[in-house]
């Protein structure tokens, strides 16, 4: 164990803290976290720790969901300013204009948004359970917020619903296009492309699979390629050569500068000094817990 891992494990013991890490962080933050893992599996493992405080390693938005989740634990975030910018792409005016325009939508809120934005929405996803929780709403009609992206994706699987968007989308999956794609093509023509839904349109179309971190992670572990062109935030291949140390990825999306606020320095701070902790009004945490318990709920 190195002295970094060595300070993380007696600071740990000493906050009684759990380390969550997601897949686009730093391959060192990785390195010391309990749990690793996509939105989703994070979301779960926050819900039920039993330590009394949790360290996220992620953006603002995955700290607020834990929060939410656990109310009773301390939530730290080793970077005030780690924040998704799509977490703000939409507003509840916005949202409260298309419910008076369109009776019986339901609001679909990806778990990339504020508690204010889940607050005002009917059941949040992730990019791993949007599909089936889509598949279990009655409405015919669905506003899908933030993302347009991830939206439009699963749109696709449901022609007999009619979803309406706000416009948002992720700053750095979106900076990928197809051109990118061919020429990494190109470059590896035997490599598989795999495109989480983030990524727009024309990426997505000359892709080989589509899916979450977690879900990209599992599908080149099984599969019988052996090269593969990663389009989401390259974090995650920390995780894939570690799982697949026999085959190639290669990266092709820009890192997330947010998530990479997640140093191994900030995170030894965070857990000396108990910066940052997560503080949310009671009111909106209230009412963001029922759209991620109803996810979680419908997601089984
Ligand atoms: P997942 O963790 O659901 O793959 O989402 C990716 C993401 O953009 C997190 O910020
Ligand atoms: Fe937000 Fe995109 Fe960064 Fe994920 S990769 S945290 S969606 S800006």
């Amino acid at each position: 164990m190195d002295t970094f891992a060595k300070e993380v494990e007696a600071l740990k013991a000493r906050e009684d803290a759990v380390i969550l890490a997601h897949y686009y962080t730093d391959g060192a933050v990785q390195s010391v976290a309990d749990d690793v893992g996509d939105s989703f599996y994070l979301a779960k493992v926050a819900a039920k720790t039993g330590r009394s405080t949790i360290v996220f390693c992620g953006v603002r938005f995955m700290g607020e969901s834990a929060k939410i989740l656990n109310p009773s634990r301390r939530v730290l975030l080793p970077s005030a300013e780690a924040d998704c910018p799509m977490a703000h792409m939409a507003s509840p005016e916005q949202i409260a204009a298309v419910r008076a325009r369109v009776p019986g939508v339901q609001v679909v809120c990806y778990i990339n948004s504020t508690a204010q934005i889940k607050a005002c929405s009917d059941v949040c996803v992730t990019s791993s359970n949007a599909a089936k929780i889509v598949s279990r709403l009655e409405a015919k009609d669905i506003l899908f917020i933030p993302d347009d992206n991830l939206g439009g994706h699963i749109a696709a699987q449901f022609p007999e619903k009619t979803f309406h968007f706000l416009g948002g989308y992720c700053p750095v999956h979106a900076m990928v296009t197809a051109a990118d794609i061919e020429g990494e093509r190109r470059a590896h023509p035997q490599a598989q492309v795999l495109t989480h839904p983030e990524c727009v349109p024309s990426v997505r179309a000359v892709s080989d699979f589509l899916g979450s971190t977690a879900d990209i992670i599992a599908y080149a572990e099984r599969s019988a390629e052996s090269e593969f062109i990663v389009c989401t935030e390259p974090g995650v291949l920390w995780e894939l050569r570690r799982r697949c140390p026999s085959k190639a990825f290669y990266p092709v999306t820009p890192v997330c500068g947010d998530m990479r606020r997640i140093t191994p320095e900030r995170l030894l701070r965070c857990l000396k000094t108990g910066e940052y902790e997560v503080a949310l009004d009671p009111a909106t945490a209230e009412a963001a817990r029922r759209p991620l318990e109803r996810m979680l709920e419908l997601a089984k």
